[in-house]
């Protein structure tokens, strides 16, 4: 549990995963057990995390480790501004993408390091860990095939790129199976949503009792 009382879920996955719709799903069938959740998003889920997202996805070239501390200084903001305010008044709070894409993305995609982008992001959040967080999964190729045309910088990137940043959301969802669910980006939404909504039932009923 992230230590407060509300209930924190992250969605994770490749460019292109659906992840935005499974969020949207969740949400519903949330609102309609009489929850109201708290929707948000990295990078660019507060003011300031609006103008790095712009200048991390948009703006000029920068150099690896550059592009890992503007990610962790969106986090930081994000979970002090946001998600941990949320947490302690008691709500169901999901994130379209937290820590784990930085550590896919910069770790391994850019060969940062997994375990360093870990601890720089561990830093950022002040420990903050969700209580579940759902992979979306979806091959490189089929998320090129998917998102069209490139909007920004991390999505023109080579398949090779995204292809690690896949295999390392696959190692972490292993090494905790009590916090991860993956599921198949190309299943049918619906069918997909139904499974994520078991997985979080079990959770609320958890946090209830
Ligand atoms: P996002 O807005 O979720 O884009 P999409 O809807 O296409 O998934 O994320 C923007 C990009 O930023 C995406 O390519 C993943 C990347 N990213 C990182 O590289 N590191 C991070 O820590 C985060 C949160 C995102």
């Amino acid at each position: 549990m992230s230590g407060d009382r509300g209930v924190f879920i992250a969605f994770e996955g490749g460019d292109g995963a659906g992840k935005s719709t499974q969020v949207r799903l969740l949400a519903d069938r949330l609102r309609g057990s009489g929850h109201d959740p708290v929707l948000t998003r990295q990078p660019g889920g507060t003011v300031l995390g609006r103008r790095l997202r712009d200048l991390v996805l948009h703006g000029d070239p920068m150099s690896p480790r550059a592009e890992a501390l503007i990610f962790a200084a969106d986090k930081a903001q994000h979970v002090d501004e946001v998600v941990r305010p949320a947490l302690t008044a008691g709500r169901v709070v999901i994130s379209d993408r937290y820590t784990d894409s930085s550590v896919a993305y910069q770790g391994a995609g850019r060969e940062l390091g997994a375990d360093e982008v870990h601890r720089l992001q561990m830093w950022a959040v002040d420990g903050l860990v969700p209580d579940l967080t759902v992979i979306v999964d979806i091959t490189a190729e089929e998320g090129r095939r998917r998102r069209g045309e490139v909007h920004d910088r991390l999505e023109s990137e080579a398949d090779g790129f995204h292809e690690a940043v896949r295999s390392h959301f696959h190692a972490l969802a292993a090494t905790a199976p009590d916090r991860y669910l993956v599921v198949n980006g190309t299943g049918d939404p619906d069918g997909v949503a139904d499974d994520v909504w078991a997985r979080v039932r079990l959770l609320l009923d958890g946090a209830a009792s």
